[in-house]
């Protein structure tokens, strides 16, 4: 006799849409995912093992330990798409836009040339957007060990630390 298994569904929001899927793959990744929604393809994958950066997004999710909401910054693609249940995503185009004003990290970003070829731009900005939901008033030091995890093949890192100055950004939020 065969066994029917109840459907797994998963629930969350994408930049502040409601999603529910039913029976992810366990094999789909939550950047896979993302990229094949119409017009996010702003959150990139290039090493897909958890070393560069360019994938990251901003997760909010209750801890475990402390039953208190969290905001983190997460590689995308090493978050499987089923494990996401009751989080909040928001990914580089949640925070801003040509359209509806871009974000004061992606203005700074731009205005202070920590951008050449982009791609791993958004991961950038996603970092420190995750970073001031967490420490809104972040020193230079905590600003620059939260870039450990992301790689930069272009710019050469000053123009971006320059951008995330802590003190502009707080007086442009
Ligand atoms: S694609 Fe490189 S860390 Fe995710
Ligand atoms: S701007 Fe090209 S990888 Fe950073």
């Amino acid at each position: 006799m065969s066994t029917i298994l109840p459907l797994k569904v998963v629930s969350f929001t994408l930049n502040g849409r409601r999603v529910e899927l039913t029976d992810p793959s366990p094999n789909t990744s939550l950047n896979e995912w993302i990229r094949s929604q119409y017009g996010l393809s702003g959150t990139k994958r290039m090493c897909g093992e958890g070393g560069c950066g360019c994938c990251v997004v901003s997760a909010t999710k209750t801890d475990l330990l402390s039953n208190e909401q969290v905001t983190l910054a997460i590689n995308s693609c090493l978050c499987p798409l089923y494990s996401i249940n009751g989080w909040s995503i928001t990914t580089v185009e949640g925070i801003g836009s040509s359209k509806k004003g871009f974000h004061p990290v992606q203005k700074r970003i731009a205005e202070y040339n920590g951008t050449q070829c982009g791609y791993c731009t958004p991961g950038m900005v996603m970092s420190m957007y995750s970073l001031l939901q967490k420490i809104p008033e972040p020193t230079k030091q905590i600003v620059e060990d939260n870039f450990d995890g992301n790689i930069c093949r272009c710019t050469g890192y000053r123009p971006i630390l320059d951008a995330m100055n802590p003190l502009q950004l707080i007086q442009m939020n």
